[in-house]
């Protein structure tokens, strides 16, 4: 029997309660994040929704824009806005009511997006030609994608390769360089990582004789340290995989000191990008990155994979290819016919992140200034989240890294992250449970492979979706709490006093464990 009987009337109605995890809160714990720039904590005009200590009429704190400083890598100094209202109206999935904390596996997507495709689709294509208008379409879309990735990632567009995934693109490269190894070549893989930039180099080496190293993260902190790299690196390395950030604990490694002591012992870098991409400004040779790997469908762009690496090395490799496919940087790594629809979604998402906070100038410098933004938003509810959390008996939060994206891993006492996943949906919030392909890492901090539950904020992310989540959680321990009084009353009907478990805003809707958690109108 469910321990949660969750009623959810999504959107409107009596019984709607938000319950308040400090509105403030938020406010006060930026120095337990030092990657949060300063003066950003303002809630937005979309989601100024606080109640305090379950008092139905809370305190609404107006502050309509949250203003940062910008660093671009242009140099400059530029006050950018965000508005989560605005940003929150574009993706029709949100009009739903639920909270979406799955990003890192998924972002949701805006409707321009959807449209690209579906433009894309109706327009009239060919395969990519100059000879009639469907062809020089096509050819337009390609040359158009490439130039948003460039945009996004601060690379050349001819090193922009696009693939069915990240995944297919990094075996692909794994097999590829493979090529150029032997016995007595090393490569480094990490603990950290997800399986998709460890497996494929694994498999790429054992098949042509190379030795493969592992580093390891510290297991409390969550941390990958240099020198867990560095002390497995050595003349014979030939490559070093690490990841950007860690899709199971927001981690994030320092690449370019990795880098940079990769390259010194003559090795090439290939970081997975995928996590960190949707959390923050990327500047590809700023990470020290021979090769970095993202997928448009976490940063709000349809299902692709993308690596983007400089063409000066994609020209040293030769993967298997077709005859009479074109050999030319970057297609011949792009098997087959690209889809032509995705592609033109990825350059609405790239556009749509160049939007995110309002700015003027060239797209690049646009995307820095959101993703600055979008990150500062991002930390501010991350803040409110740990805060939350820490004051929820029987949560674990597992790792603690200084340098993070806005993904928290955490388990609840008694019951299993499957339990938490299904229980949490009944009341509209996504939080998935499992290792998500982070499976060495997840063994590494002891979860093993059914891993915790993951909460992902992204720039739609809201003041209500965390708190409401921290309500789902909360109200769960009190269940079980209300629960194991329950069956002790029965027993020792004399010893316990009745009535139904209330508390800090969760509603419960009888003695049992029915449970409104859902979004004010
Ligand atoms: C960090 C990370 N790397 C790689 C991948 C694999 O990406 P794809 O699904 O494009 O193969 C994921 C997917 O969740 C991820 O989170």
């Amino acid at each position: 029997m469910a321990c949660i009987r969750v009623a959810c009337r999504v959107n409107a109605g009596p019984g709607c309660f938000v319950p308040a995890f400090g509105a403030d809160r938020a406010l006060s714990n930026r120095g337990r994040h030092p990657g949060a720039p300063r003066g950003l904590a303002s809630p937005s005009g979309g989601e100024l929704r606080a109640q305090v200590g379950g008092v139905v009429m809370g305190v609404v704190v107006v502050i309509g824009v949250v203003v940062v400083m910008v660093m671009g890598v242009v140099g400059q100094t530029t006050a950018v806005s965000f508005d989560v209202a605005r940003v929150r109206s574009q993706f029709p999935a949100l009009a739903s009511g639920v909270a979406f904390f799955d990003g890192p596996g998924g972002s949701q997507v805006p409707r321009q997006v959807a449209e690209a495709v579906a433009e894309t689709m109706c327009a009239g294509l060919a395969n990519r030609g100059s000879v009639t208008a469907a062809e020089r379409r096509a050819d337009a879309v390609v040359v158009t994608a490439r130039q948003a990735m460039a945009d996004l990632l601060g690379c050349s567009p001819d090193g922009v390769v696009f693939g069915r995934s990240m995944t297919q693109l990094t075996y692909d490269l794994a097999r590829t360089m493979a090529k150029q190894w032997g016995p007595g070549d090393e490569v480094v893989v990490t603990r950290l990582d997800h399986d998709a930039n460890i497996r494929p180099w694994v498999d790429a080496a054992r098949a042509v004789g190379a030795t493969v190293r592992w580093a390891d993260p510290d297991r409390e902190s969550g941390e990958l340290p240099v020198a867990a790299v560095t002390a497995v690196l050595s003349a014979r390395t030939r490559l070093v995989a690490v990841t950007a950030a860690s899709n199971l604990l927001g981690t994030r490694p320092d690449v370019p000191t990795i880098a940079a002591a990769a390259h010194e012992a003559g090795a090439l870098v290939h970081v997975d990008g995928v996590h960190l991409t949707p959390h923050a400004p990327v500047d590809v040779a700023a990470l020290g990155a021979d090769a970095y790997a993202c997928s448009p469908y976490k940063f709000f762009g349809p299902h692709l994979g993308v690596t983007a690496a400089a063409p000066s090395l994609l020209e040293t490799l030769h993967p298997d290819k077709l005859l009479p496919s074109a050999d030319s940087v970057p297609e011949r790594f792009e098997l087959g016919t690209l889809p032509y629809e995705l592609l033109a979604g990825t350059s609405a998402a790239v556009e749509f992140i160049a939007d995110l906070a309002a700015h003027q100038g060239p797209r690049r410098d646009r995307v820095v200034a959101s993703m600055a933004a979008a990150a500062a938003h991002e930390e501010r509810l991350l803040g409110r989240l740990l805060d939350g959390l820490a004051t929820l008996d029987g949560v674990t939060v597992h790792g603690a890294p200084v340098r993070r994206t806005p993904t928290v891993l955490f388990s609840v006492a008694g019951r299993s992250p499957r339990e938490v996943h299904e229980e949490l949906a009944r009341c509209g919030v996504n939080a998935p449970a499992g290792s998500f392909y982070a499976l060495e890492a997840a063994r590494w901090m002891g979860l093993g492979d059914q891993g915790a539950v993951r909460a992902g904020l992204a720039p739609y992310t809201d003041t209500d979706d965390v708190d409401r989540l921290l309500a789902g959680v909360a109200h769960l321990r009190r269940a079980r709490r209300a629960r194991r009084a329950r069956r002790a009353r029965r027993a020792e009907p004399e010893l316990l006093g009745g009535g139904s478990a209330t508390g800090d805003g969760v509603q419960l809707l009888d003695p049992g464990d029915q449970l409104v958690v859902q979004r004010r109108p």
